[in-house]
C-alpha cells in the first residue's frame, strides 16, 4: 500500500476535539480550508493546511492524490444496521401504501417473522454474497464502519450463521464491522405462548455462549410493543452485561416503554430509535452517556410524519448520532448521505450537526472514537471525498450519490470518474 499525500481538500472536515459531542459542539467540524493530509500504511500520520503538509519530509516520498476541490470528511460510522437478511420486502411496502400499517402487517404474520423464515432457509453463502454487494454501496456511499446485527435467526442455529457472516465479512471486505447479538428481535414463533421461556433461553444459554466465543460485542433488545417488555428487556440486557456484551436498545420507537431510561440504568452505549421520547426521558438521556441513536429513514419508510425530536435532544445536551438502520422492513437504505438529507430537513438538524452526528459520536456508541470517526494523527485513514462546493451540499442534494472517493485504512475502496 502507497503512502499518500492527500491535497486537494478545499474543505477538510477534521472533526478534531470533544469526544462525545454535545450540544454547541457538536456543529463543531475542525473545518482547514485548502486542507492536506499524510498517511502511511493504514492510519493518519498528519494533518492540516496543505502548505504546511507539503514541506514536510515524508510528503516527498508519498504517492500524490489530488482531489482538485472537493470535500473530504471522515468515513461515516453507521451504528445501527440489520446487514445480513434474505430478500427485500417490497410486497409489505405495497400493502402498507395501499393502507395497511407496519403493526397490522406483523401481527399476520408478515413482517420481522416473514424474514426469519427465509433467513433460516438462506445459505450462509447466499447471505453472505447478498451483503457483500451491499457493503460495497455502503462504501461507495462514504460509510467506512458499520455496526451490524443478528436477529433475522432467533432460533441458536440461524443466529450463529448470522454471526459467523458477519465475522467472515469482516475479514473478507476492506470496511470494519462491530458486531451485535439481537437475538431479543421479537418472539420467534416456536414460542409464542411462552415468551419468558425465549427470555430464560437467551439469558441462561445463548448471550453467555456468544460472549464466551467472542461472537459480538454488544447486546441489543427491541424494547417495544409487540416485541419485548421492559422487565424482559432489562433481564436480557443485565444479563449480557454480566458476560462483557455492552448494551445497546431499540427504544421508544412504536410506543413509549421506558427503554430510554433503562438504556440510562444500565448504562447502554446507545438507545436507538427515541421518536416517542417525552420530556423527562430528553432531560435524563442529556445527563447521561448514552447515545441517542436517530433512525430517520425508519419515519422516511413507513411514511410517519413523527420525527424523533432531534432538536430538543441536541438543545438539552444529549449525545446524538444518526444511522441507516439497513432492515428490509422499515428501513431500506444503505445510503448515510439521504439520512443527513432526512436529518436536516425533518428533524431540523443543520449539515454540521449532522456530519458530526454521523462520524464522531457513532464512533464513540461503538467504542471505536480511538481509531475511527475523525480524521486525526494517529487514527486509521478512512475517508469520503464528495463532489460538492461545500460541506453544507452533503444533505442538500439528496437522492443523489455525491461521494467520489471512499478510502478504508489508506486503501481506495471506491472511487468515481468524474
Ligand atoms: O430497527 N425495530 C426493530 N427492528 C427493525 C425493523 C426490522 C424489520 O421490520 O425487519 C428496526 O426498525
Ligand atoms: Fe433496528
Amino acid at each position: 500500500m502507497p503512502d499518500w499525500l492527500i491535497t486537494g481538500c478545499s474543505e477538510l472536515l477534521t472533526l478534531r476535539g470533544s469526544v462525545p459531542r454535545r450540544g454547541r459542539a457538536l456543529a463543531e467540524l475542525g473545518l482547514i480550508r485548502d486542507g492536506a493530509l499524510l498517511v502511511h500504511g493504514d492510519r493518519i500520520t498528519a494533518v492540516g493546511p496543505r502548505r504546511r503538509i507539503e514541506r514536510l519530509k515524508e510528503a516527498r516520498r508519498a504517492e500524490k492524490l489530488d482531489f482538485g476541490g472537493r470535500v473530504v470528511l471522515p468515513g461515516f460510522v453507521d451504528s445501527h444496521t440489520h446487514l445480513i437478511f434474505p430478500s427485500s420486502r417490497a410486497a409489505e411496502y405495497e400493502q402498507r401504501i395501499s393502507g395497511k400499517t407496519y403493526a397490522q402487517i406483523a401481527r399476520a404474520g408478515g413482517g420481522i417473522r416473514s424474514t426469519v423464515t427465509n433467513l433460516r432457509r438462506a445459505s450462509s453463502s447466499s447471505l453472505r454474497d447478498r451483503a457483500r454487494a451491499h457493503l460495497r454501496q455502503f462504501a461507495a456511499h462514504g460509510t467506512t464502519t458499520l455496526e451490524a446485527k443478528s436477529g433475522y435467526g432467533l432460533d441458536w442455529k440461524s443466529e450463529l450463521k448470522i454471526l459467523d457472516v458477519l465475522h467472515q465479512l469482516h475479514q473478507q471486505q476492506p470496511l470494519d464491522i462491530a458486531c451485535t447479538f439481537l437475538g431479543a428481535h421479537v418472539v420467534p414463533p416456536e414460542f409464542r405462548r411462552r415468551p419468558d421461556a425465549y427470555v430464560d433461553l437467551l439469558v441462561k444459554r445463548w448471550i453467555p455462549t456468544v460472549a464466551t466465543a467472542g461472537l459480538a460485542e454488544f447486546c441489543d433488545v427491541f424494547c417495544d410493543r409487540g416485541a419485548f417488555t421492559l422487565a424482559q428487556s432489562r433481564r436480557i440486557l443485565t444479563a449480557g452485561r454480566a458476560c462483557g456484551l455492552v448494551p445497546r436498545i431499540h427504544a421508544e420507537q412504536l410506543a413509549h416503554t421506558g427503554g430510554a431510561r433503562l438504556a440510562i440504568e444500565l448504562h447502554a452505549a446507545s438507545a436507538d430509535h427515541l421518536e416517542k421520547v417525552d420530556g423527562g426521558d430528553i432531560r435524563a438521556l442529556a445527563l447521561s452517556n448514552v447515545v441517542c441513536t436517530l433512525l430517520p429513514g425508519c419515519c422516511f419508510h413507513l411514511g410517519l410524519g413523527h420525527f424523533a425530536p432531534a432538536r430538543e435532544l441536541i438543545d438539552a445536551g444529549a449525545i446524538v448520532a444518526l444511522a441507516t438502520d439497513f432492515n428490509p422492513g422499515t428501513s431500506p437504505t444503505l445510503s448515510m448521505p439521504m439520512i443527513l438529507s432526512l436529518a436536516c430537513a425533518q428533524m431540523r438538524m443543520t449539515p454540521a450537526e449532522a456530519i458530526s452526528a454521523a462520524t464522531i459520536n457513532p464512533a464513540y456508541s461503538l467504542r471505536l472514537h480511538d481509531r475511527a470517526g475523525s480524521l486525526e494523527v494517529g487514527k486509521y485513514a478512512d475517508l469520503a471525498a464528495f463532489d460538492v462546493a461545500s460541506y453544507r451540499e452533503i444533505p442538500y442534494y439528496f437522492g443523489v450519490n455525491l461521494c467520489s472517493l471512499t478510502m478504508k485504512r489508506g486503501a481506495i475502496i471506491h472511487s468515481k470518474k468524474r
